[in-house]
């Protein structure tokens, strides 16, 4: 339902932006790998950093399988 809403307001990235980049990796093993992967393709996070929280929370949520559907 949510799929489109912003997530990284410096950034303008949508939590669909961080889930295709997700689903473009080929493994999914560590949180904090995967985030630092969706840093580089989607620049999220890297402007005030406020939205770190909640992209972890997301990466999080869609690797254990329970997207915002
Ligand atoms: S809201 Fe994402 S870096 Fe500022």
């Amino acid at each position: 339902m949510q799929e489109n809403y912003t997530v990284c307001k410096c950034k303008k990235v949508t939590y669909s932006d961080i889930a295709d980049a997700l689903h473009k990796m080929q493994k999914l093993s560590d949180v904090l790998d995967a985030f630092e992967d969706v840093k580089k393709v989607t620049h999220c996070s890297t402007g005030c950093g406020g939205c770190h929280d909640k992209v972890i929370d997301i990466i999080s949520k869609i690797m254990m399988g329970h997207e915002d559907k």
